[in-house]
C-alpha cells in the first residue's frame, strides 16, 4: 500500500471549496485542522443514514431499529477498543468530547485525592487539561503542580520526576500538545508515575488523526480523544479507562441507564462503560466516528505518517525566511503544528489577511494561555496539518504569509 493524498483529499467536500469571484476565485486552504478536521464524505453519509434507516433509541427497545442502532452502536464500541488497542470493549466510554472525559474522570476518581495530596500536570496542557484538575484541587486542598516545558517545546522526564512524589494522586499530560506538536513520551512519563503509585490520565485529542496509540503499550490508565478532530461529527468523544479502575469507580452523571435498579431510597450501578453514559448517548456520533476511525486504520499508517513529517519539514522551511518570524515549539519528531509569531505584528492581523487570501488558520491563545505566557506572548498564530494536506497548500500559505508580513510591517 502506499498514501495518495489526492484520492483521499477526494474524500472531503469541505477540501474543494472555494473563495473569491470571478478571475480571483481560488482554492480554501484549510490548516486549522488541530482546531476540528474535515470530514469525508463517508462520514457525513453514514451519519445521515444512520438517522435514516437505523433510528431507535439503544439499550431501551426490542424492535428492529432499536436492534440497529444498539448494533451500530455498539459496533463503533469495538472500533474504538480496537484502534487504541484496548483489551475489552468494556473499557470504552463514549462521552461528549475529550473535556467531558477529562471532567469525568476528575469528578469520580477525585473523590481518592485528599488534602496535602497532589496533582502533576504539564507546562504545555490545553485548557481542557487544567482546569479540571485545578478545580478537583481547590476542591479537595490537594496542590497542582505542574512540570516546565523547555525552550523548543519538549517535556523533559527527569524534571517532571522531580515533581512526583507519595503523595502524587494523579499525573495528568497530553500525548501531544496543541500548541507547539511536541509528542510527549508518554511510557515514561507513565513509568514514572506508576512508581510513585499515581495514576495516569492522557489527553489524546491531538494525537489520534496523526497516529494510533496503543494504551496497553503505554501503559496508561486512562486516555481521551474527541471524534471532530479525527474525521468525525462533533459532540462524541471518547474516554478508555483500565477495567479494574472503571469497575471501582462511582458514576459522574445520574439518570437513564447508567443504573442496575433503583428504588425511591436507593440505587445501584449498571456495570461499564454504561455506568458512565447517562441518558440518550450520542450514538449517531459514536456510529460515524466508527465510521471515521475504521477509515483510518484501512489507510498505510507509515505512508501517512511519512507524507505528514514531510509536511512539517516543508512549512518548516517554508517559513524561515521570513523576517522576524519565531517558531513556537520546535520539539524533534513534532507533529504538523506551526505556532509562530511575527515581531511586531499582531497575530490576528495575520490571520485575517491569510483569509482574505483563503487560507484558513487559528489566531489567539489555542486555550493554552498559560503555555503561551511561559513563551512571553499574549497571542499566536498556527498553522496546524492533517493528512489530506498538501506540499502546494504550504506553498500557498508560505507565499500569503510572506504578503501579509509586508503589508503589516
Ligand atoms: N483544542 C482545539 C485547538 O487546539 C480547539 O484549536
Amino acid at each position: 500500500m502506499s498514501f495518495d493524498v489526492d484520492a483521499v483529499r477526494a474524500e472531503f467536500p469541505a477540501l474543494a471549496l472555494t473563495v473569491g469571484e470571478g478571475s480571483r476565485v481560488r482554492p480554501l486552504i484549510y490548516l486549522d485542522s488541530a482546531a476540528t478536521s474535515q470530514k469525508p464524505q463517508r462520514v457525513l453519509d453514514a451519519y445521515i443514514d444512520f438517522y435514516r434507516h437505523s433510528n431507535a433509541n439503544v439499550h431501551r427497545g426490542a424492535h428492529l431499529l432499536a436492534t440497529r442502532a444498539t448494533d451500530a452502536y455498539e459496533g463503533a464500541r469495538e472500533i474504538v477498543r480496537r484502534m487504541v488497542g484496548a483489551r475489552y470493549t468494556s473499557e470504552i466510554v463514549f462521552t461528549r468530547g475529550t473535556t467531558e472525559s477529562i471532567n469525568l474522570v476528575a469528578n469520580t476518581l477525585g473523590g481518592q485525592v485528599r488534602a496535602g495530596d497532589n496533582i502533576v500536570i504539564t507546562a504545555l496542557e490545553h485548557h481542557s487539561n487544567l482546569v479540571p484538575w485545578q478545580m478537583l484541587c481547590k476542591r479537595m486542598g490537594a496542590s497542582l503542580r505542574v512540570a516546565p516545558v523547555e525552550d523548543d517545546g519538549t517535556l523533559s522526564v527527569a524534571r517532571f520526576a522531580e515533581l512526583v512524589d507519595g503523595r502524587t494522586r494523579i499525573c495528568a499530560f497530553s500525548h501531544v500538545s496543541n500548541a507547539l506538536g511536541t509528542v510527549l513520551p508518554v511510557a515514561e512519563l507513565v513509568a514514572v508515575a506508576r512508581e510513585h503509585g499515581a495514576l495516569t490520565v492522557v489527553d489524546g485529542a491531538q494525537a489520534m488523526s496523526h497516529f494510533a496509540p496503543n494504551v496497553q503499550a503505554l501503559g496508561v490508565d486512562f486516555y481521551a480523544f474527541s471524534g471532530h478532530k479525527v474525521f468525525a461529527p462533533t459532540g462524541i468523544g471518547v474516554l478508555y479507562g483500565r477495567r479494574e479502575l472503571l469497575d471501582a469507580m462511582p458514576p459522574w452523571h445520574g439518570g437513564g441507564e447508567m443504573v442496575d435498579t433503583v428504588t425511591f431510597e436507593e440505587t445501584t450501578w449498571a456495570p461499564p462503560p454504561m455506568r458512565f453514559e447517562a441518558g440518550t448517548p450520542n450514538f449517531a456520533g459514536a456510529f460515524a466516528l466508527g465510521v471515521a476511525l475504521a477509515w483510518l486504520e484501512a489507510l498505510d499508517r507509515p505512508a501517512v505518517e511519512a507524507h505528514e513529517r514531510a509536511l512539517v519539514e516543508a512549512i518548516t522551511e517554508r517559513v524561515a525566511p521570513i523576517p522576524g518570524l519565531r517558531i513556537i515549539g520546535t520539539a524533534p519528531g513534532k507533529v504538523g503544528v506551526l505556532t509562530f509569531d511575527i515581531a511586531g505584528i499582531h497575530a490576528h492581523d495575520i490571520g485575517t489577511l491569510l483569509d482574505q487570501q483563503g487560507i484558513a488558520i487559528r489566531t489567539g491563545t489555542h486555550c493554552t494561555q498559560p503555555l503561551l505566557a511561559r513563551f512571553g506572548l499574549k497571542a499566536t498564530a498556527r498553522a496546524s496539518l492533517a493528512l489530506y494536506n498538501t506540499l502546494d497548500d504550504i506553498e500557498r500559505f508560505g507565499d500569503a504569509l510572506e504578503r501579509a508580513s509586508r503589508m503589516l510591517r
